[in-house]
């Protein structure tokens, strides 16, 4: 079976790694993939994630079983729509079913329809209306962009006054383009943030492990955020009753409340989460995999990958295994600056060989192929498993010693939160 997958960072580096261990699969193709993902047996496409027609064509031409869609503004451009009326199968939401990641709004909307819980808010495209909501809830309070913004297009805000200033970059100075032309106003959530994600097909969905990620850029949670500098599964510490409780009251009714919409979901399910104080409540649902959550939640996974995709697809029963002891633990070495201006063009430390895996996002060959060099704000991505959380800190943070990271930074923390 040969597979496509569109994308080019570490999560589709460790979906495209993933699928070729199975034994049925003889080649998996990364459309456009970064030239890291060689070192792994992965072939690339040159082809632009959004060209949807030319990658039709390269799917019909060899004889693609079916492509998996990394990226969430693949998914909100239609890709799998595209797909489909080719005649081919895309794993992933219809453009429909992706406006829960594409649409914060709509993603608000669902949730208050069929009872789940998240924050209060309120949505605005008229500045001053939005003002006078801030000032009449007061700080800290949440202000995000509507549309897609590469997680940037949301200010947490201590101050009434920062929070008009947010609003007022969005409405009024077009800071973050379209996908700000209206802003979700929202209460402050207290607690710690988790990630649950769930394989799916309408009703039919499968658990993966709890995943934490770390969005800031510095230690200690300090800095900018960023599209995530590294993350563990699953969170120790973290009650199974939680993750029972967040199955009832969050990913089921969501689940048939898409059905309901004329817009049943088949894909990956991420759900963003706080566990306040009253439980679980919905922060974001996006409409694919995290990254770089795949890179530590795929490794745990003991059944054929590829088997279970093209079962879900189908609409049968997948026999979805994990790993059930141990934890699988990972942390993002990034360009000096990211997630602002950086250099490119560092040359990257040796592949890791034995049990530290290492997944590429921004590497790219020199032009005499001899050296990878950094080619994006986050470069590459050390994972390893083991018995705990410190055991695993342990092994990364030895290797990230003894490699010449000059030009790059990596935070010194991941995990630490499950080691109280
Ligand atoms: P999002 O892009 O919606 O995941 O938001 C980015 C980050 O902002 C989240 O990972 C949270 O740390 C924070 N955040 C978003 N919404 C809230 C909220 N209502 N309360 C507290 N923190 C939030
Ligand atoms: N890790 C955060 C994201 O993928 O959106």
């Amino acid at each position: 079976m040969k597979l496509l997958v569109v994308g080019s960072g570490g999560r589709e580096h460790a979906i495209a790694k993933k699928l070729l261990e199975s034994p049925q699969v003889t080649d998996v193709f990364v459309a456009p993939g970064n030239d890291g993902m060689t070192l792994d047996g992965l072939q690339l496409v040159n082809i632009g994630i959004s060209e949807h027609s030319t990658m039709i064509d390269f799917a019909k031409a060899n004889d693609i079983a079916w492509t998996f869609i990394g990226p969430d503004a693949a998914l909100a451009a239609g890709i799998v729509d595209e797909f489909n009326q080719a005649g081919l199968k895309a794993f992933g939401p219809s453009r429909l079913a992706a406006e829960l990641e594409w649409s914060k709004d709509f993603a608000k909307e669902i949730m208050v329809t069929y009872g789940i819980p998240t924050a209060a808010y309120g949505t605005f495209s008229d500045f001053d209306k939005a003002k006078a909501y801030i000032e009449e809830k007061g700080a800290p309070i949440v202000v995000k962009a509507d549309g897609l913004a590469l997680g940037k297009g949301v200010v947490v805000a201590e101050t009434v006054e920062q929070a008009v200033e947010a609003a007022r970059d969005m409405l009024l100075d077009n800071k973050f383009g379209d996908s700000g032309a209206r802003v979700v106003i929202e209460e402050f959530l207290d607690g710690e943030e988790f990630s649950l994600f769930a394989f799916v097909n309408g009703e039919q969905f499968y658990l993966m492990p709890t995943a934490q990620d770390h969005k800031r850029a510095f230690d200690g949670d300090k800095g900018p955020n960023t599209g995530g500098m590294g993350a563990y599964a699953p969170v120790p510490h973290l009650p199974q009753s939680v993750v029972d409780t967040a199955v009832e009251t969050i990913v089921k009714p969501v689940l048939k409340g898409m059905i309901a919409e004329g817009r049943p979901y088949l894909g990956i399910l991420y759900c963003g989460l706080i566990l306040t104080a009253d439980g679980p409540k919905v922060i974001e649902f996006n409409a694919r995999f995290g990254d770089p959550e795949t890179q530590i939640i795929l490794p745990r996974l003991t059944s054929d990958f590829a088997q279970n995709i093209t079962d879900i697809l189908e609409g049968k029963p997948a026999n979805i295994t994990w790993h059930e002891d141990s934890v699988t633990l990972g942390v993002v070495v990034a360009s000096n600056g990211y997630p602002l201006d950086y250099e490119k063009g560092v040359v990257l430390p040796e592949k890791t060989t034995g049990d530290i895996v290492t997944y590429y996002a921004g590497a790219k060959f020199s032009e005499n192929s001899k050296a990878l060099l950094s080619n994006g704000g986050r470069v590459y991505m050390l994972v390893t498993t083991a018995d705990t959380v410190p055991a695993a800190q342990e092994k990364i943070y030895a290797e990230l010693t003894n490699q010449n990271t000059e030009g790059l930074f990596y935070r010194n923390d991941i995990g630490s939160k499950a080691v109280k």
